[in-house]
């Protein structure tokens, strides 16, 4: 597979041998059942092709007048045994063949799960989550599709048409020649009309994947939208995408309309050629009457086929295309690797930080994010400040390896961050981000995410170091309570401190806290803050804060400012040469001081 590390996955061609290297593994593992699937199919079109023989028999024997009652009855028995067999035999190769199909799909889904999990955050600042998720839905359809019943009409198609132009010929060249005149036609037809019935269907699917995405986005924005009485243009707005939906449907079905009785127009066509001239070689006595029925018979046979040849290769193709999407997927690599050698974490007492004149710029542009950082950050609690915009998360978002950082510049307990894998170093780190992360779920199991197996006592005891077990016991359910989509239960300041909660039980030797106590009152931070320092009490802490009184409360204080740092110190000492500090004091002095 082709590495794109950094580069956008969407621009990469791979060829149709490295694309199906995606799927012929799994066509290898189930080529058993697979090989019976299509004998079994074969088996089918094989049986079908003999009803005709039989009714030419019986013809026969009715036109020249040797036909007895006792030998229709056997011949009607052989026609109902042998559709009895189909009926089995078909049951067969769609389990075998369309069970394969869905297998294929799992298998690749699975692939698809697993590798998107373990992708980084440069991967997901590109994709969004409505692209994944229709990669994960439409195209592994596609490719099912394309292998299962592609797979099935394109053997059938072939068999069918093969052995039923054989037969035709048999009975008559000339006539066989005339009768598949119009089956090129056909065969065009079908694919021009389900070309333009997968386009208009992908549009549905894009307008019924809006319609979910803004039903979703309504839920999930209700407050703001209650605050701001939008709730009529929302529902205008519902309406207009609803009525697109539908109508959309309608052109699928106008074409699903027209695509039968066009190709049984076509097929008639052919019919009539074969009536006229298939009926004067009967009348010259060139063929029987019963051979006449069997051609017809046959005939009709053709008709699936060529619809066939037309459907299969519209799905191919779609096939292909969502295969490709996905190959780009699979291709896309992490940008910090996994797989470093020394994979296992640091075994030291002190966890140090030390960054070498650390330069950072994102993967997808804009300037350097941080320019020439020197820093130690050891046991003890640094206060980290700066206007927005500063670089304050961006450190955050390096120390706990969520982007690439050239070698030499960051350096873990002595060692290069690139020696370690990224889940080493993260394993080692309880990390709340500026926007405090919750999941579906109850308030217990939003703590303990760390470690399920916490104890009800750890629970709380975390919970009240974060000043919000006396909350939490209010609710009826307690820890219970289940949190809905993004925490839509709580408040602010209750999130971030559930958050916090969960990085004291996690209980790591590296604590950074990204201007996670933001919602909070003065005081509720300070019992928070209090909370903090004596679970993290001689470990390493980072906190970003905005707020004098908390910082007040670390050991150091740095300034960034424009990805540089531009003051240190201690409290005292930034809030006499420190005009950034000293501007942040005035403007919090009223409140501080109340
Ligand atoms: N995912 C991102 N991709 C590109 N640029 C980013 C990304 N996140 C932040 N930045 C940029 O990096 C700079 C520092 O941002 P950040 O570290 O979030 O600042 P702070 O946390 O101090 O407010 C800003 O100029 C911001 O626009
Ligand atoms: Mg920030």
């Amino acid at each position: 597979m082709h590495s794109i590390k950094g580069e956008s996955p969407g621009k990469i061609r791979p060829d149709l041998r490295t694309l199906l290297r995606l799927i012929t593994p799994v066509f290898r593992r189930y080529r058993r059942r697979l090989l019976i699937g299509l004998l079994a199919l074969l088996g089918v079109d094989f049986l079908q092709l003999t009803i005709p023989r039989y009714l030419k028999k019986g013809v026969d024997a009715l036109a020249d007048g040797s036909a007895d009652s006792h030998s229709l009855l056997v011949i009607g028995g052989c026609i109902l045994l042998t559709a009895a067999t189909i009926a089995i035999l078909r049951f067969c190769w769609r389990t075998l063949i369309i069970g394969f199909s869905r297998r294929l799909e799992k298998i690749l889904r699975n692939r698809l799960f697993s590798h998107i999990l373990e992708m980084d955050r440069p991967f997901f600042d590109r994709h969004s989550t409505g692209e994944i998720m229709a990669h994960a839905t439409n195209d592994l359809s596609a490719v099912q599709m394309a292998c299962g019943m592609g797979m099935v009409a394109a053997a059938d198609a072939l068999v069918m048409s093969g052995a039923a132009l054989f037969f035709m010929a048999h009975i008559s060249l000339s006539l066989t020649l005339i009768a598949i005149i119009p089956m090129p036609l056909l065969a065009v037809c079908t694919r021009i009309l389900s070309g333009k019935l997968h386009k208009r269907f992908d549009l549905v699917q894009e307008q019924f994947a809006l319609l979910t995405e803004f039903a979703r986005n309504t839920m999930v924005s209700i407050r703001l939208i209650k605050g701001y009485t939008r709730e009529q243009r929302q529902i205008k707005e519902f309406e207009a995408l609803g009525a697109r939906y539908v109508a959309g449907n309608l052109k699928v079905a106008v074409i699903q309309g027209l695509l039968f009785p066009v190709s049984t127009l076509v097929g008639n066509a052919g019919m009539l050629l074969v009536l006229y001239f298939g009926g004067k070689l009967v009348i010259s006595t060139t063929i029987t009457l019963g051979d006449f029925v069997a051609f017809i018979t046959y005939m009709y046979m053709l008709i699936w086929p060529m619809m066939a040849v037309g459907w299969v290769t519209n799905l191919v193709q779609r096939g292909l295309t969502s295969l490709t999407r996905i190959y780009r997927l699979l291709a896309a690599e992490p940008l910090l690797h996994a797989d470093v050698e020394t994979g296992t974490a640091p075994q030291v007492s002190s966890f140090v930080f030390c960054c070498r004149d650390l330069h950072f710029k994102y993967p997808d542009g804009g300037g350097n994010a941080l320019t020439g950082l020197d820093l130690t950050i050891g046991p003890g609690v640094l206060g980290v400040a700066g206007r927005t915009g500063s670089g304050k998360s961006t450190l955050c978002r390096l120390l706990t390896r969520q982007y690439p950082v050239e070698p030499g510049m960051l350096f873990f307990s002595g060692h290069d961050v690139n020696e370690y894998s990224p889940a080493a170093v993260r394993s080692r780190i309880s990390y709340v981000s500026q926007q405090p992360v919750l999941f579906s779920g109850t308030i217990a199991e939003n703590i303990s995410l760390a470690d399920p197996d916490a104890s009800t006592e750890e629970i709380e005891q975390a919970a009240r170091l974060a000043a919000v077990h006396d909350e939490i016991t209010a609710m009826a359910d307690q820890y219970q309570t289940r949190i809905g989509e993004r925490g839509l239960r709580l408040s602010g300041g209750q999130k971030q401190r559930i958050a916090i909660a969960r990085a004291l039980l996690a209980d790591r030797p590296v604590l950074i806290i990204d201007d996670a106590l933001s919602a909070l009152d003065v005081e509720t931070e300070q019992l928070v803050f209090a909370g903090i320092r004596t679970k993290f009490q001689s470990k390493t802490v980072l906190i970003v804060s905005h707020r004098l009184k908390l910082l007040s409360g670390t050991d150091r204080v740095i300034i960034l400012d424009q990805g540089k740092i531009v003051n240190q110190g201690s409290h005292r000492e930034l809030l006499a040469r420190s005009s950034f500090y000293q501007s942040m004091a005035e403007k919090q002095q009223g409140r501080t001081d109340a």
